[in-house]
Order: structure tokens, then sequence, then C-alpha cells
């Protein structure tokens, strides 16, 4: 079997870890399984840069190739065009879009420096797997060196509608680059559309009903490759003793308590604003709640050098102050907001002592937190998943509650009718939702995507 060769702008880590951030997590488990190389960014930032020499860790049947990065293009890059630019219209935040040509030319000189780097460590038959909107011209690099390998790329965040993807300056170049991959995936068919609709409303691009697009001399396959998770080994998670003393510290707090949980790093993506009003109005509108159901925000801080980050971060803090100084009683508190990073085993554990899982993203690529959630409860008594109509994973988990972000009314009654759902329906939902998450795992994400780009190599032969 030919070398996988992965590249993503986070390389590890590999071992279980408190580390927050889906991408991380599914690469490891597609990794594990047959080896190979991770090449990608070290996360030190330092002098010499790219320039620098490829630091290599080897961890089990895997190789950890990084390199440095100079400041001058941790800024234009990572915290410029990355998450200033593509991040917020990707994510249909146009409002928070920053245009600069010098961050675009930062953007453009690091894909190029990466592609640079890993070129030589390639050999004739590798498998060349590209990660996310971090690294989308990388393969049209690698392609000018001469690389003819299979170049397959994979985005983990939303493609947005053409109308909204050609705001952004220089649209056309980046799009045309990504068609220097063989297989481009995205994780909904919605967002495959969207990429798809681009091409045939812009190029006159034709397409078939498997998803070949063909266009200016280019046929590759576009498709929906929804990322899972590692099914059975965190349900495993939620069964151990870690996991049940982290379940027994809820226990312990006084009084008749019922949990609601959201995971999320600190983003503006997440809704968590959203989801704290939406709070607050359940307790307005459903007394019955007060002294009785809290929510538990786990909520990681994230690219805390950016402004939108920062001030999302003293938004919820001051929500949290508001809503606990509002509904607070001497032995209750509504919200409990902690930005502690967590081991999986006492996550799952968490995920699984509270009866309700509310992931309310007003826009999200997949969204991992949803599946962990349904993974982790008891088949006998399982909670209930209140997910955002704006997640990936609403594509298959719709026998979720389904709610609209925006709306604080519909969140409050989503989460009210998950409160007090009778048990039978709590689990016929579970049943249904769990099948799904079990069905679409990460075996099944990553066998189908590398099935798709190897399928390529075996036509091209
Ligand atoms: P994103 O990739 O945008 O961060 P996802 O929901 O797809 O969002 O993935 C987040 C991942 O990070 C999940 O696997 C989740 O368990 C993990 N995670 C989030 N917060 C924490 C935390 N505090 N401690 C440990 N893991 C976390
Ligand atoms: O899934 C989207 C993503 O940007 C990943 O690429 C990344 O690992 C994760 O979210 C966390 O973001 P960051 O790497 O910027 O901390």
């Amino acid at each position: 079997m030919s070398r996988l060769v992965v590249v993503s702008n986070r390389v590890g880590p590999v071992r279980e870890t408190a580390k927050a951030g889906g991408l991380a997590v599914a690469i490891v488990d597609a990794l594990r399984t047959d080896g190979g190389v991770w090449f990608g960014w070290s996360g030190d930032i330092s002098p010499e840069g790219t320039h620098g020499p490829v630091k290599r860790e080897e961890a089990g049947r895997i190789s950890l190739l990084t390199i440095d990065i100079d400041q001058a293009a941790y800024d234009t890059h990572y915290a410029g065009f990355c998450n200033r630019t593509l991040w917020p219209i990707f994510h249909y935040r146009l409002d928070l879009a920053h245009f600069d040509r010098e961050l675009e030319r930062g953007y453009w000189n690091v894909n190029n420096r990466f592609a640079t780097r890993l070129f030589p460590l390639l050999e004739d038959d590798d498998v060349i797997w590209v990660h996310d909107y971090h690294f989308l011209a990388l393969g049209s690099k690698l392609r000018t060196m001469g690389a003819n390998q299979p170049i397959g790329f994979f985005l983990h965040i939303p493609f947005p509608v053409p109308e909204v993807f050609t705001a952004l300056p220089n649209h056309e170049a980046l799009a045309r680059a990504m068609l220097a991959y063989d297989v481009v995936g995205f994780q909904t068919r919605r967002d495959a559309n969207a990429f798809i609709r681009f091409f045939v409303e812009e190029y006159g691009a034709q397409v078939t009903e498997d998803g070949l697009l063909t266009v200016q001399g280019r046929t590759i396959k576009v498709g929906a490759f929804p990322i899972g998770i590692d099914t059975d080994t965190f349900r495993q998670f939620s069964l151990s003793p870690e996991a049940n003393r982290q379940g027994k510290r809820l226990k312990t707090l006084p009084g008749d308590r019922c949990y609601v949980i959201g995971v999320d790093r600190i983003d503006y993506t997440k809704g968590l604003v959203e989801r704290f009003r939406a709070f607050s109005k359940l307790l307005e509108n459903y007394p019955e709640n007060r002294n009785h159901v809290s929510l538990i925000q786990v909520a990681p801080t994230s690219r805390d050098e950016l402004d939108a980050y920062i001030e999302i971060r003293q938004e919820l803090e001051q929500i949290t102050g508001n809503v606990n100084g509002r509904f607070s009683d001497l032995d209750w508190t509504p919200i409990r907001l902690t930005t502690r990073p967590l081991r999986r085993r006492s996550l799952a554990g968490l995920y699984r002592a509270c009866r309700v899982g509310l992931v309310t993203p007003v826009r999200d690529g997949m969204n991992l937190v949803a599946k962990e959630y349904v993974a982790a409860q008891s088949e006998v008594d399982p909670g209930v998943l209140v997910l955002s109509r704006f997640a990936g994973a609403a594509e298959s988990l719709d026998a979720a509650i389904i709610v609209n972000p925006y709306d604080v009314e519909d969140t409050a009654e989503g989460i009210q009718r998950a409160v007090i759902m009778p048990l039978d329906e709590r689990r016929d939902r579970w049943r249904q939702l769990f099948s799904k998450v079990q069905g679409e795992d990460i075996e099944a994400w990553y066998s189908n995507f590398l099935g798709a780009l190897r399928a390529t190599a075996r036509k091209a032969a």
C-alpha cells in the first residue's frame, strides 16, 4: 500500500490529550490505522522560519515532520489571511472579514514555502492528503514543481455559496488553484454543491452525477465526506473510571439538578452569545427550571491574538455575570463557564452525566461535539441533543431537536423540550442518532476519502 502523507497547519499531538480542535483528533485517528507522514507547522515561530530545519518526531507508525514559520508569516498567514479573511468569509461573516493584499500575499507565500519544503520529502508512490483552509493553494504549487502523485484536499469548515465566496478579492485564483487536487472533499452535500455551483456559474463547468467536475482542462472528483469520530473508543471513554469520577462530581452538587452541556472553542461561529441568551430565555419563559437546570459551558480559548476572539470572550463573561446575577440562588448557579481543557475521558464522562447536549453554532463545518455527545450517552437513560440547523452535523443527525440559533425563543423552547422529554422518546431519538454516528464514523470518513483518492491514481496509471 502506498504511503500516506497528510498535510495540515497544526500537527499533533498524537497521544490522548486535552487538545481542543476537531481536525487534530480526526487526523490522528486516520493516520493511526496504516501509519504515514504528517507534515505541517511545528507551532514555533523563529527568525529562520520556513527556511529552518525539518523537525522530526516518531510516534508509533506516524512520522511527524514540521517546520517553523517566521513572525511575518504567522501574522499574514495564520493570524492574517486564514483567520481574519478566509475563516469569517467561509462562515458567512463578511462583516468580520479583513481584505488586505499583504495578508493575501503572505498566504500564497506560506502555501508555496510549505509545498517547496514538502516536495523533496515525497516518494513516487505517495498519496498526499492536504487539509483545511490554511493550504487551499499548496497542491497547485506541488504540481508546478512536478508532483504527479494523487493529491486530495479536504475542507473541514463550510464552503460558502458563490454569492458569498465571490466577495473575496481574487477568489478566482484560489478557486483555480484548488483544481490542482484530484479529489476535493467537503463536510456536507450542501458545501460540495456550493463549490460545484461556483464553477458551473462562473466558468461553465460540466458536472456528472457522481461528482466529476470538468473545467479548464481538468477533471476532479468533488464530494461530501462527512467527518466522524471513533465512536466505539469514545463510548468506551464514557464508561471509564475517569469518566465516572467526572460524572460523580456533578452529582455531589446540591439539589435535584439537570445539566445542559456545551463544549466549544471560544469562537464567534459557535453561537455562544446566542446560546447564553437562549438559556436566559429558558429561565425566563419556563420558571420551573430555576434552581433546577444549569448550563455547563466548557469553552477553551482560541486564537486569542485576534480582536474578534477577545471581544467574544469578554461578551460571554459579561452575559454569564448578568444571567447568574439575575437568577442564581445560594446553592444554584445557572451558568458555569470554564475555559479549562479536559482530557477526553473526563469530557466523555461530563457528556454522559448531562441530560442535554447543546450544540448551537451559527455556522459550523461538521461539529464533532454533537457526535461525541451522542456516543457517550447511556442506552438506558440517554440525554437529548439540541442541534443547530447550521451545523454540518444536522444533515445526518436529524433525530436531534433542530433549532435556529439566531432565534433565542426557538432555542429556549428546544432546550425545554429536551429537559422534559419522556424516556421512550429519548431512547427512540438516541437510537436513531447513534446509528448515524456509528455509520458515519472516522473510519468511514478516511476510507471513503482515501478510496476516492487512490481510485484517481489507478485511473491515471
Ligand atoms: P472545531 O474543530 O471548530 O474546534 P469540533 O466540534 O468539530 O470544532 O471539534 C472540537 C473538538 O475539540 C472535539 O473533539 C472536542 O471534544 C474537543 N474539545 C473541545 N473543547 C475541549 C476541551 N475543553 N477539552 C478537550 N477537548 C475539547
Ligand atoms: O476545524 C477547523 C480548525 O481551524 C482546524 O483546522 C483547527 O485545528 C481547529 O479548527 C482549531 O483552530 P486553530 O488551529 O486555529 O486553533
